[in-house]
Order: C-alpha cells, then structure tokens, then sequence
C-alpha cells in the first residue's frame, strides 16, 4: 500500500515593516535595554501598522510560501491559520486569508493554541493529508499580538512582537522510512489546569472585551523547560531516532533563557537551536514559521536535514514536530 507523507515544500513569512526597539520602549514603561536583553534576548520586534489585520500579515505570508514552492494559490485545498488575535471573533481569520488569496474552494479554519498553534496546526494538517482528506495545506502562524498587551504592564508588553510564517505542505506518496522526505512524528499536549498562569482577562463569552495578555512569567518558565524537553524526547522516540541525530531545532521564540536551558537538557550545542528571539521577540504562533522561514531562507536549513519545531504557550499547550526537510 502506498504510504502519504505530508512534505514541506516551502515557506515563508513576513514581519510588519515598523521596529521597536527596547530603547523605544523604556521611554514608554520602566524598564531597560539591559534588563529585556539580560532576561529575554529580546533586543527589538516588528509591531503592526493600525491598519494591519492579522489576515493581511497571514496573507502575505502564504504568498511568500506559494512563490517559494512555485506553485499557485489555486493548487491550495487546506488552509490552517493558528491564532490567537484574529481579525474578529468570527468569522475564522483563515477564510479572510482564503478571500485574500484569491480562493473559493476547500476548507479553511483557524487553530487556536496561542504560542503553540502553528505545531498543532501542522499536526492537523499532517493528518488530512495523511487521511487523503485534502492535497496540499498552506499552514499559518500569524499574529498581531501587539493588540492584547497591557502596555502599561512592563512584565508582559516587552516580550512580544507582531508576524506571521507560512509552509505549503503537500502530500506525497510511496515513502516511508526516516531518511524520506516529510513529518516523521508529531506529538501534542494540553492540560487546563494551568490557565491561571497565562491566559487573556477577556473574550466574548465572559467580559465581551477583548482583554489583555495576563502571565506569571516565571512559572511559564520552569514549566516550559520540562514540558519541552519531554515532548522533543517523545516526538523522537516515536519516529525511532535521537537528538544526535536533529541537524536543527527550531523552538517557539520566548525566551533565549529557555532556548538555551531546553537545548542544554536535550544535550544540543548551540550551534544546533535557530534563534530569531532577538530580533522578532514572542510572536506567539508566528513565531515557530518565522524561524523556520529564516533559517531555510538563509542556507542554514537544507533540503534532507532533519528538524525538530517544539513549542508551548497559554493552556498549557505543547508539541513537537520531526520533519525531514
Ligand atoms: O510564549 C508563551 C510562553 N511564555 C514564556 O515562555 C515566558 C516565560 N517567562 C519568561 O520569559 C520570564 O519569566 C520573564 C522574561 C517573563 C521574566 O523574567 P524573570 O527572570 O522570571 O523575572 P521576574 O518576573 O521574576 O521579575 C524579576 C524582577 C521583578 O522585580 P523585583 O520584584 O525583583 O523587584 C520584576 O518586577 O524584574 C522586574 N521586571 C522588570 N524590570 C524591568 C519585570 N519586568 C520588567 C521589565 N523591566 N520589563
């Protein structure tokens, strides 16, 4: 029997064109450059013009995705936007993006998980096309997290950032094994209990606001570490290989802190982690696709190397995803 792989066949991104620096920022808040890049990494992040709806930053970056893989958008029958701010409470900011694209076909939906949204949307999207439920996938991570910040609120209003990233997955047939192009594995979590340490104080159903960004950043912090390090383990060993074996990890942009703690428990070299923390701050679900965008942009990712996306946000939620570029 023939075996589907969902295959990343390209990516792409886009960042809103205004910068803001930590400099910018502690003229606003009391804080400082040295104290965001002491705890954070964090030296500047693209902030959303007024008239920039997620859709549009989501939009363009599919756009990026399409060109890369050559392809048009009409060849697109799965669109999956992961958010957290999207453009209205309904309808999903995917069929915005669908419309923008030109599209009136297949299924379009939004995946909500915050930070970890895009590894849950890639594991849906894997899995229609595994099912033969749709062809070819444009998944998207795509934010404008600047809208939900309290930027009277120092410990949270530094941290994040505006973006989005997209791939064009595509199922091929017939291969099978770990050395064969594809998502190799992909594993996810959640567990409620933890809403109380980030979450948004508003919404629809209980405020009918929208609500700002709420987090008790260092309980975020030592719960990520562990719940990242588990799932890489897990995601591996369910695909039979190692963390010797990742040519790159590509971990949601929190945190360098995190980055560094969860590749020093997985045994990684730095050398091994893709960073774009600095320069694009938390851009929640966009952030796992920018990096990754960035990295095969550059060179550094290539084309038979093995890869690892790992994230965890508000929920708690959490994954992995092993891919062979
Ligand atoms: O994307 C979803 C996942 N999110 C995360 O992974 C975030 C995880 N958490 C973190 O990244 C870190 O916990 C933070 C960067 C949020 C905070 O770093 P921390 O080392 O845990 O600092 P803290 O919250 O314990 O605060 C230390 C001090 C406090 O002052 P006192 O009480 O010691 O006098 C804060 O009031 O730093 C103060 N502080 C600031 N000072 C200057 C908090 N925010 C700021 C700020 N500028 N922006």
């Amino acid at each position: 029997m023939s075996v589907l792989r969902s295959v990343i066949v390209g990516c792409g991104s886009y960042l809103p064109a205004r910068i803001v620096t930590n400099d910018e920022l502690a003229a606003q808040v009391d804080t400082s450059d040295q104290w965001i890049t002491e705890r954070t990494g964090i030296k500047r992040r693209h902030i959303a013009a007024d008239n920039e709806l997620t859709s549009d930053l989501a939009a363009a970056a599919a756009k990026a995705a399409l060109a890369q893989a050559n392809l048009e958008a009409a060849a697109i029958d799965l669109i999956v936007v992961a958010t957290a701010t999207p453009d209205q409470t309904f309808p999903a900011t995917a069929t915005r993006v669908q419309e923008k694209l030109g599209l009136a076909r297949g299924v379009a939906f939004d995946i909500q998980a915050v930070c970890s949204g895009f590894v849950f949307a890639l594991a849906v999207a894997d899995n229609f096309l595994r099912l033969g439920q749709a062809n070819r996938a444009l998944v998207i991570g795509a934010e404008t997290f600047s809208r939900i910040l309290d930027w009277e609120d120092r410990g949270t209003c530094v941290l994040f950032g505006d973006g989005a990233g997209a791939v064009v997955l595509e199922a091929h047939a017939g291969i099978g094994s770990t050395a064969d192009r594809g998502i190799l594995a992909s594993r996810l979590h959640s567990d409620g209990r933890y809403h109380d340490l980030l979450y948004v104080d508003g919404g629809p159903s209980s405020t009918q606001t929208t609500g700002h960004v709420r987090m008790e950043g260092k309980e975020v912090f030592r719960h990520a570490v562990t719940n990242l390090a588990a799932v890489v383990g897990e995601t591996l060993e369910a695909a039979g290989l190692k963390a010797a074996d990742l040519d790159w990890i590509v971990p949601h942009q929190a945190n360098k802190r995190i980055l560094d703690a969860t590749a020093k428990k997985l045994g990684l070299g730095a050398d091994k982690v893709i960073v774009t923390v600095d320069h694009h701050a938390n851009t929640s679900a966009a952030s796992v696709p920018l990096a990754l965008a960035e990295a095969v942009a550059d060179g550094r990712i290539k084309a038979g190397q093995l890869v690892l996306l790992e994230a965890m946000g508000g929920g708690f939620t959490w994954g992995a995803s092993l891919i062979r570029m």
